[in-house]
């Protein structure tokens, strides 16, 4: 299947995303993105992490008015939309149930039909949003705060797992050190860019290597709380003096892992075609590692747009266009599933 081609019915519909701590809304036309509006939640910087029950109350502030601009952005009325798509899972129930239950009363108002979107599936499929798109098969690292998968990418809805974390996920480690460096939540974007300054030699973490093409990254989380205990026990100043270096090692440790994996899977596979995607896939070190690799590998690699990178409506909206096309619709009985698989 060559897939631009596929993706030719006409359909304008409206997608909401509220899995975590991002309310957003896109309008997609004929395959294009119209809007893709995004509140951001800032209210758990001071947690460290996002609050289950804040995130809902969040939701439930921000999605009349991010649905409402979105709409407008687009130019579109309400009642030019075909359907309305929501992401049903993975992700917070209570979060969940807030875009969940706009969608269906809102699509129960208009009496039009409703589709549901694997959370997963949907930052794999913001690779169809903008040229290039990747060719079927192709393998996508998914990486996120959540999750972390090498995924088998057979066509748009036909996606099997062939590796992921078996504790946590790589955007909960970069999280996690950050916490304990005193960075603000979420800690993956400040890595990023103190790392930039740093060198990625400078300190070394064990890193746990996984049977077949799984993941672990809970032992670095503890090799480097225990790094930083004696370290700053030597020396008080310790972080102050060497934070530049210390983001740098740690995220070249992870990006390391990362990618020996996708090595091992694309030579599994025998397929070249290599994609990322999700919030990590915004690392630059990661970014930057991938182009050097795949150059090496002789690989065509595909590394999204930062706008489409963390948690946004668009890639809702572009999952959602290829189960319109296929004619895969919900009805008002479908509610969150917080631990959805594909
Ligand atoms: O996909 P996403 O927005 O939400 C989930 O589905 O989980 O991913 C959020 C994760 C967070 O852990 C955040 O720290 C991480 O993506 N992240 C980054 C960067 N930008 C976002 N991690 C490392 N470097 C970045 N530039
Ligand atoms: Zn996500």
């Amino acid at each position: 299947m060559q897939n631009k081609k596929e993706l030719s019915q006409p359909c304008t519909l409206l997608a909401i995303e509220s899995s975590c701590d991002e309310t957003s809304a896109a309008v997609l036309h004929n395959g294009q993105i119209l809007s893709n509006i995004i509140a951001n939640q800032t209210i758990h910087e001071a947690y460290g992490g996002v609050v289950p029950e804040l995130a809902s109350r969040e939701h439930q502030k921000n999605i009349v008015p991010v649905v409402h601009q979105a709409l407008a952005q687009a130019q579109i009325h309400k009642r030019d939309l075909q359907a309305i798509a929501f992401t049903q899972g993975p992700g917070l129930l209570g979060s969940l149930l807030v875009g969940s239950s706009f969608a269906k009363s809102m699509a129960w108002g208009l009496q039009i039909p409703l589709l549901t979107v694997n959370h997963m599936q949907a930052h794999i499929l913001a690779h169809f949003i903008d040229e290039p798109r990747p060719k079927f098969p192709f393998l996508c690292l998914t990486v996120s705060g959540g999750h972390t998968q090498i995924v088998l990418v057979r066509d748009y809805l036909t996606m099997e797992i062939i590796g992921e974390t078996q504790d946590d996920a790589v955007g909960e480690a970069f999280d996690k050190t950050a916490k304990l460096l005193n960075l603000p939540y979420p800690g993956g974007p400040l890595i990023d860019k103190y790392a930039q300054q740093g060198n990625p030699l400078a300190f070394s973490f064990p890193a746990v290597d996984m049977p077949e093409l799984n993941f672990s990254f809970s032992g670095i989380k503890t090799a480097f709380l225990y790094f930083l205990q004696k370290n700053v026990a030597q020396n008080p100043n310790f972080v102050g003096e060497n934070l530049a270096d210390i983001c740098a090692s740690v995220q070249h440790t992870l990006v390391h892992i990362l990618l020996k994996k996708l090595r091992k899977a694309s030579q599994q596979t025998q397929i070249k075609e290599i994609a990322i995607a999700g919030g990590v896939s915004a690392n630059s070190g990661l970014r930057k590692a991938l182009s050097e690799m795949g150059k090496k590998m002789d690989w065509q690699i595909y590394i999204p747009d930062f706008q489409y990178c963390t948690d946004n409506a668009a890639m809702i909206a572009m999952a959602a266009y290829c189960k319109f096309q296929q004619g895969i619709f919900a009805d008002q009985t479908a509610s969150p599933m917080p631990r959805m698989e594909f």
